[in-house]
C-alpha cells in the first residue's frame, strides 16, 4: 500500500491503535471505496462529518459555484457574502436568542474562540467542564478536556480549568438509581465544584451536547436545564459544544435541542458543511459584541467556499434528513438492545439519532471491554462496516451519514450480531 509507506516515512501520526489498513480511493453517499475495489459501508462519517453524505450533490454543486467566482478573500477583511448569509442561516437555527457567529476552520478553534468570548464578557478567567468530556487538541481545549487518556505527556495545562463529574447515569459516580437523580447529582456537584474549586472567577461552564468520545454519553433530561438556572445566578455563561452533537446527528438540529434550553455561546464544526472545513460560534448578541476591534481573527476562517457548502448543507439537512437520523437511530437501538439479551457484554446501548454507543463490558462490575471492542471493530471492517471506538475504548460508535437507509440499518446490525458471536460475549 503506497500511500502506508508515505504515511510511515513522512506524516506524523499518534492513532489509538493503529490505522485502518483501508486506502482510500472514493467515497460516495454511504460508501467508501478502497484502492483494492473493496467497497466498505460508512458508519463512522469521517469522525461524525459526512453528515449529508460523502459529495452530497447539492453541497458540491454550491462549493463548485463559489470556486468559479472566488475561493479566498479573508472574511474579515472584506464583507463577503456567503458568510454573511451563513450567520443569518445559523441565527435561525440556532436555539434561542443566539445570534452572532464567528468561523473559524476546526472544532478546537470555535471553542478556542468561545472561551476568549466568555472571558471578555465576564471578566472571568476560569472555566468548568465535565469529566469524560472531549473538547480538541490546543493547548486550551485540551486543558479542560476531561479525559486524562488524552493529555499524557502534554503538560503543564493551562490553569484556571476545574473539572466535575460528568451525569453519566450507566457508571453514574452516585450510584443513582434513576437518570433524574443522577441528572440531579451532577448539577448539585457542579455547583459544589465551582464554590469548592475555582477562585469565584468563572468565565463559562462548557458542556457537549451529547458527550461524543467521551463514549456516546447522554446527559439526563433534566441536567442542563437545572444547570442553566443555576449558572445564570452566578453570573456564569454556558458554552454548549456541538461540534460532534451538532447539525442533526441527535435526531435535532443540535443535541441541546433535546433539553429546552439556550446556551450562551454555542460552538459548531465537523458536520457544518458535510465536510468542508469550517467551524463557528454562535452567540446571544450582547456575548457576541463583547468583543472589541483588533479582540479576534481568523486569516482561513469563513472561508467562501466552506460557507457556500454549509448553506446548501444545512438545506440539504432540514429537507428530511434530520428525521431521517432520528427513525434510523431509534431502529439502530431499538436492534442493538433486543442483541444484548443474547449478548451480555453488551452492557449499555445509548445515544440519540444517528450518535449511537454500545458499552462493552467483561464483568459485572462493568470493567471496559477494550478487547471486545477492538475485535468488533476489526470483524466488522471485514465483513465492509465500517465503525468507530470511543470512550474507553470500549464503546462501539455507529455514527453514519444521516442519509442512511432503513436497509442500511438492518444490514450493520446483521453485521455487528454477526461479530459477537465470533467472541466470547459471556461476563467473567
Ligand atoms: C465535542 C468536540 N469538540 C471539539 C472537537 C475538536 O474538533 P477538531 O478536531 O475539529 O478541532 C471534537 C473532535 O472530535 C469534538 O468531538
Amino acid at each position: 500500500m503506497k500511500t502506508k509507506e508515505l504515511y510511515d516515512e513522512f506524516l506524523i501520526t499518534s492513532m489509538v491503535g493503529g490505522f485502518e489498513p483501508i486506502e482510500i480511493a472514493d467515497a460516495t453517499d454511504t460508501k467508501i471505496t478502497g484502492t483494492d475495489g473493496k467497497e466498505y459501508l460508512d458508519c463512522f462519517s469521517g469522525i461524525s462529518v459526512v453528515n449529508a453524505g460523502h459529495g452530497h450533490p447539492k453541497v458540491i454543486a454550491a462549493a463548485k459555484e463559489q470556486m468559479d467566482k472566488y475561493i479566498h478573500t479573508c472574511t474579515y477583511v472584506y464583507y463577503q457574502p456567503r458568510a454573511g448569509e451563513l450567520a443569518q442561516k445559523l441565527a435561525e437555527i440556532t436555539p434561542g436568542n443566539l445570534q452572532k457567529s464567528f468561523f473559524g476552520s476546526s472544532g478546537a478553534e470555535a471553542i478556542e474562540g468561545a472561551m476568549r468570548l466568555a472571558k471578555h464578557y465576564t471578566g472571568g478567567n476560569e472555566f468548568v467542564a465535565l469529566t469524560n468530556s472531549f473538547h480538541g487538541r490546543t493547548y486550551a481545549t485540551l486543558s479542560i478536556t476531561g479525559n486524562s487518556g488524552r493529555k499524557i505527556a502534554g503538560g503543564p495545562y493551562m490553569p484556571g480549568a476545574v473539572f466535575s463529574q460528568s451525569p453519566f447515569f450507566y457508571r453514574c459516580p452516585w450510584g443513582s438509581k434513576t437518570e433524574e437523580e443522577c441528572g440531579e447529582k451532577a448539577a448539585k456537584a457542579l455547583m459544589e465544584t465551582i464554590k469548592l474549586h475555582t477562585a469565584n472567577n468563572v468565565a463559562a461552564f462548557i458542556a457537549e451536547g451529547l458527550m461524543g468520545e467521551g463514549g456516546l454519553i447522554v446527559p439526563p433530561d433534566n441536567f442542563f436545564p437545572l444547570v442553566k438556572q443555576m449558572l445564570e445566578k452566578e453570573g456564569i455563561l454556558f458554552i454548549c459544544d456541538e461540534v460532534q452533537s451538532g447539525f442533526g446527528r441527535t435526531g435535532k438540529m443540535f443535541g441541546i435541542d433535546h433539553y429546552g434550553v439556550t446556551p450562551d455561546i454555542m460552538t459548531m464544526a465537523k458536520g457544518i458543511a458535510s465536510g468542508f472545513p469550517l467551524s463557528a460560534f454562535t452567540a446571544r448578541a450582547d456575548v457576541g459584541d463583547a468583543f472589541t476591534p483588533g479582540s479576534h481573527l481568523s486569516t482561513f476562517g469563513g472561508n467562501a467556499v466552506s460557507c457556500a457548502a454549509a448553506l446548501a448543507n444545512i438545506e440539504v439537512l432540514q429537507d428530511g434528513l434530520i428525521e431521517n437520523s432520528a427513525a434510523r437511530g431509534e431502529q439502530l437501538k431499538a436492534g442493538l438492545i433486543e442483541m444484548q439479551g443474547e449478548f451480555p457484554i453488551m452492557g449499555d446501548v445509548r445515544g440519540r439519532g444517528l450518535m449511537i454507543g454500545v458499552d462493552l463490558i467483561k464483568d459485572a462490575d462493568k470493567t471496559p471491554n477494550t478487547e471486545a471492542a477492538a475485535a468488533i471493530k476489526i470483524a466488522c471492517r471485514e465483513a465492509g462496516v465500517l465503525i468507530g471506538v470511543g470512550g474507553s475504548a470500549n464503546v462501539l460508535r455507529v455514527q453514519p451519514p444521516l442519509t442512511f437507509t432503513a436497509d442500511n440499518v438492518d444490514h450493520v446490525l446483521a453485521t455487528i450480531k454477526e461479530a459477537m458471536q465470533g467472541i466470547n460475549t459471556e461476563l467473567a
